[in-house]
């Protein structure tokens, strides 16, 4: 199991959606009182960590928390529609309702699982949550504002297809906020991609280093949860799944393998 999710970007798509959906089968199963409410690395700097003040219950999840604030805090949330693909567990997406004020944000992912635990476990206005997959989003045609998308666009079987579909769903001059792990050889070819489809890249930045602080800062944190959850035998797949210091993954940023981007988007006709 470790070696699969040590592998799994490299893994062919068929297999990344059924993969996905038994990892949020066993989350739930063990995860019974919710402490991992984000699944993504994280990210610091002392600027965004001074000016980000946290209500108490978001403390423990500040480095997760710090990741979707950098992707989407440039950008002024209030009052627009919203659509996140990739929500996870919805802890991202709770966070930017909360604290951003959107008029409406809708979560979409592709585990009927994780969707039924989101919509039982949050009650926030203007949220809610959604099955749906990235290639083929159930949202009508130039419907929203802004689409958020951290750290899930690598599991995609078509990464084209998808940036395809955000195009179509978003309002011309709308934007799209994105954040992921890509191959240094990748940049070029996935830039080129949604240029090819219209988006104007605002902005982009590397922020490889500022994931690797925050894996650092928060590998006690992560190991913690996992010693107490998960049972033994699994426990080296999760630290690896976590991208805890040690792990292959963690390692990966270290050694030039994977560079974490964000890119600030705008829907240009
Ligand atoms: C690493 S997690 C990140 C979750 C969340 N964005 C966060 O930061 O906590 C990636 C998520 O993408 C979802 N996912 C994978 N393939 C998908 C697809 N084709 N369509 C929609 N969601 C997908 C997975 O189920 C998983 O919840």
């Amino acid at each position: 199991m470790r070696k699969i999710v040590e592998k799994y970007c490299e893994m062919p798509a068929p297999i990344k959606r059924p993969l996905w959906r038994l990892w949020h089968k066993l989350l739930i199963r063990f995860d019974k009182d919710t402490r991992a409410v984000f699944l993504n690395y994280g990210y610091h700097d002392e600027e965004t960590s001074d000016r980000l003040h946290l209500k108490h219950e978001d403390e423990p999840d500040r480095y997760c928390i710090q990741l979707y604030d950098v992707v989407a805090s440039r950008l002024p949330l209030k009052r627009k529609d919203v659509i996140e693909v990739g929500s996870g567990r919805g802890g991202g997406a709770s966070f930017l309702t909360r604290y951003y004020s959107p008029r409406s944000y809708r979560a979409f992912d592709i585990s009927a699982d994780v969707i039924s635990f989101c919509n039982r476990y949050y009650n926030v206005e203007g949220l809610s949550f959604h099955k749906g997959c990235a290639e083929n989003l159930p949202v009508k045609s130039g419907s929203c504002d802004v689409v958020v998308n951290v750290e899930s666009a690598r599991c995609y079987k078509d990464i084209n297809q998808f940036f395809s579909e955000v195009k179509r769903i978003l309002r011309p001059g709308g934007h799209f906020l994105f954040a992921d792990m890509i191959p240094p050889g990748h940049l070029s070819k996935i830039r080129q991609s949604l240029q090819d489809r219209g988006f104007h890249i605002r902005e982009q930045l590397n922020i490889t280093k500022n994931v690797v602080t925050a894996l650092v800062l928060d590998s006690a944190r992560r190991e913690q949860i996992i010693q107490e959850r998960i049972p033994g035998f699994l426990a080296k797949s999760f630290a690896q799944f976590a991208g805890t210091r040690g792990t292959e993954r963690f390692d990966a940023f270290n050694n030039g393998k994977f560079e974490y981007w964000t890119f600030q988007m705008e829907n240009r006709a």
